[in-house]
């Protein structure tokens, strides 16, 4: 489904990514892991357009995306939640996940305050479907709330309905357990599996390596902007230099 070829990355002297390949194979649930500063966010960005790569290039479902924009990636089927959230803070639940909607439809704005009858009609079933994306995350009864007043878990749910809203073939996740507590983190990992179960692949980027061992059918490393291992996640536990590049940022391979 996606393909990345000798991806190397540079900003202004530091090389973020070295030649770093990899691929997601559809319906899996893939990890990328790594220590800080290691180039999994930088790996996102190229992924989904927000910059090119220096060297190296991009296909997804055989297209070359290398150089296009993320608009443009998005509608190819693309969507991904960020390490910090990116709600629209001031807007309600439901209306950020209708937004997601929009995106996929030809509903323009305008349109809709014009109120044609189209638009209106478009308009219901957004509002439908997206009540629907938010019942699926425990989200439906408080859909009239203000995003940025919910709990940070919740705010986090709603990133990832209004991702799906936009009815990725890909959905990207960054760093998605990054506040939520360890119940939380738990039921998140079983909506992730009902995710799945809807037809859609994930790459999931974490820090947390519990959780990613638990969630993933195969698991790419990057230590310092490499790609250091690859593989279902029993061998990567077991890989020393994958225990090696976490004891080296002093970070704990059980947490
Ligand atoms: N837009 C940018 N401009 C300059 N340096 C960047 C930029 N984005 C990331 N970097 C650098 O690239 C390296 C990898 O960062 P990042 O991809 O965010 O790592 P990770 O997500 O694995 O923690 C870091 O040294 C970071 O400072
Ligand atoms: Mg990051």
């Amino acid at each position: 489904m996606l393909q990345l070829s000798d991806v190397t990355k540079r900003f202004a002297g530091l090389e973020a990514l070295s030649r770093v390949s990899f691929n997601v194979e559809e319906s899996v649930i893939k990890g990328l892991i790594g220590p800080n500063g290691a180039g999994k966010t930088t790996l996102f960005n190229i992924i989904t357009g927000v910059f090119p790569p220096t060297e190296g290039t991009v296909v997804f479902l055989g297209k070359d995306t290398t150089r296009d924009r993320p608009e443009d990636i998005a509608r190819l089927g693309i969507s991904r939640t960020f390490q910090q959230t990116h709600l629209f803070k001031s807007l309600t639940v439901l209306e950020n996940v209708m937004l997601g909607r929009h995106y996929r439809t030809k509903a323009e704005f305008f349109a809709c305050g014009l109120r044609l009858p189209w638009a209106r009609r478009e308009e219901k079933r957004i509002r439908e479907q997206s009540l629907e994306y938010l019942d699926m995350f425990g989200l439906a009864d408080k859909k009239d709330r203000i995003a940025n007043k919910l709990p940070m878990g919740e705010q986090r749910y709603l990133e990832v309905a209004r991702a799906l809203a936009t009815e990725p073939k890909l959905l990207i996740l960054d760093e998605p357990t990054t506040g939520l507590n360890e119940y939380e983190t738990e039921e998140f990992r079983d909506l992730i599996f009902g995710i799945r179960d809807k037809g859609i692949t994930l790459l999931v980027i974490e820090h947390h390596m519990k959780f990613i061992m638990e969630l993933c059918d195969e698991i790419a490393v990057l230590n310092f902007g490499v790609r250091i291992a690859e593989g279902p996640p029993k061998e990567i536990q077991s890989s020393p230099v994958v225990i090696e590049a976490y004891l080296g940022s002093e970070e704990k391979v059980d947490h």
